[in-house]
């Protein structure tokens, strides 16, 4: 296993770029296979997400290529295998968003039904049940989801909650159905917008994209096409918490700063000073303390969950009390044990952690649990004294494009090594 080691207490400084988002780069990759020709994905990040969606597209027979400039080319002509199975569904959920594109174009998918994961239950009743609106027979046997139809049916959806792979699945399906489809209360994530845009451009008729309401007005068929995918938010976000937590001045680039407009009206509030570019955004802390932040997740446009545990990090050591309430995962505070290890001063109560400030943290060794909770264990190893290890780091890989060498390059004293065993939680 891999570990990250962490020697804390640099203040960052200097300049990042932000890779392609991995949320979007998913469902887009999984888009193409609607298409009757091959389409071109640019701004690939570089991460396992990445390569375990080609090796499931691949299985299934889709053609890939990729060159110097990490540009995916994806062409679905010969997909002969509809089955996404078991031992790459449990790596990757997302592995999900197959289920709709595979039932309107081939009329036959066979997904491993996600089980639980670290952060909660995640079921995907919704995605079963607007797929059933739209014509499809869909049974669980043998763990496994198995959706038919021969012609899938337009039909008008509200989501009970908003869902961000559940209106991905069932926009990508309705773009084949007969007739007009209308998905109420989906998800206005910019990586949903981002997918509809791609599937525009294959052809697709989608209309209120960026909005909770989609129309789709079925098409024969898709072609394929070239699409350049938007920078990670969540990525720009990390890196400006990184900046917070550390006292430090970053100029995250490459990024596209209204997908933040929450992360930098909380990361304005702990005192950090703001500046924004069309393609940048600029953090200076002066070298100061940062202020408590409360914070309560939500569905875009309110403040995310997958930037909760680096919120959460960054509240270990602030001036006063902060309240963090997650309302999306149930069990999405599994980074606060660890925490705990590097002297923070936390206390869950239900879905609220509430989070005394400390004036600083020591390192330790701690695991990681989860993608998200990684990277909020690495921002507080920033700021640690001393060293720490984190251990169980490939769920990092999963969303962070070289993570060590970006924050190294920022002056973090930061290194990957082989696990010692240090951190033993059997
Ligand atoms: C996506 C993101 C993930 C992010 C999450 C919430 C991708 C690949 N992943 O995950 O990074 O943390 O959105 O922003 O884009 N739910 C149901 N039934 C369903 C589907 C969802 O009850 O059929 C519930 C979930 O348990 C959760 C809530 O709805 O409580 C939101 O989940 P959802 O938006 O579907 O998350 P994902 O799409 O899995």
């Amino acid at each position: 296993m891999a570990c990250i080691q962490v020697i804390g207490g640099a203040p960052l400084k200097g300049e990042v770029w932000i890779s392609g988002a991995k949320n979007a780069v998913l469902p887009i990759m999984v888009a193409s296979l609607l298409g009757d020709g091959p389409s071109v994905i640019s701004n690939v990040p570089h991460l396992q997400d990445v390569t375990t969606t080609m090796e499931l597209l691949g299985r299934m027979g889709a053609t890939l290529a990729v060159d110097d400039h990490l540009r995916i080319e994806i062409d679905p002509r010969g997909m002969q295998q509809f089955e996404a199975p078991y031992e790459l569904v449990k790596t990757m959920r997302a592995s999900i968003l197959v289920l709709g594109p595979l039932v309107a174009r081939f009329g036959h998918a066979v997904v491993s039904l996600p089980g639980g994961c670290a952060i909660g239950s995640r079921p995907v009743d919704l995605h079963l049940r607007a797929l059933q609106q739209l014509g499809a027979e869909v049974t669980v046997v043998n763990g496994n989801i198995e959706a038919r139809a021969e012609t899938l049916k337009a039909a008008n959806i509200i989501f009970d909650t908003v869902t961000v792979t559940g209106t991905e699945n069932i926009m990508m399906a309705a773009t084949l159905a007969e007739g007009t489809s209308v998905i109420e209360n989906a998800a206005q994530e910019p990586e949903v917008a981002d997918l509809a845009n791609f599937l525009i451009k294959m052809g697709a008729k989608i209309s209120g994209v960026g909005t909770n309401t989609l129309i789709i007005e079925g098409v024969k068929k898709l072609r394929g096409a070239e699409y350049s995918v938007l920078p990670d938010r969540i990525e720009t976000g990390t890196f400006l918490v990184a900046a917070a937590i550390t006292r430090g001045h970053v100029h995250v680039t490459r990024t596209q700063p209204r997908h933040l407009d929450s992360v930098i009206e909380k990361l304005r509030e702990t005192g950090a000073d703001i500046e924004i570019g069309d393609d940048w955004i600029d953090l200076d802390m002066h070298g100061r303390r940062p202020k408590a932040v409360n914070i309560t997740t939500a569905p875009y446009p309110g403040f995310a969950t997958d930037m909760q545990a680096q919120f959460t990090a960054l509240n270990t050591i602030t001036e006063g009390t902060a309240i963090i309430t997650e309302t999306i995962f149930e069990n999405r505070f599994m980074h606060v044990q660890e925490l705990l290890r590097l002297g923070a001063d936390i206390t869950v109560k239900g879905n609220s952690a509430i989070i005394r400030g400390r004036s600083g943290l020591t390192g330790a060794p701690i695991m990681a649990t989860d993608l998200r909770a990684s990277a909020g264990l690495v921002l507080a190893g920033l700021v640690a004294n001393g060293t720490t290890l984190v251990d169980d780091v490939h769920h990092i890989d999963r969303g962070y494009e070289n993570i060590e060498e970006k924050l190294g390059q920022l002056g973090a004293k930061i290194k990957r090594t082989a696990s010692a065993g240090v951190v033993s939680r059997d």
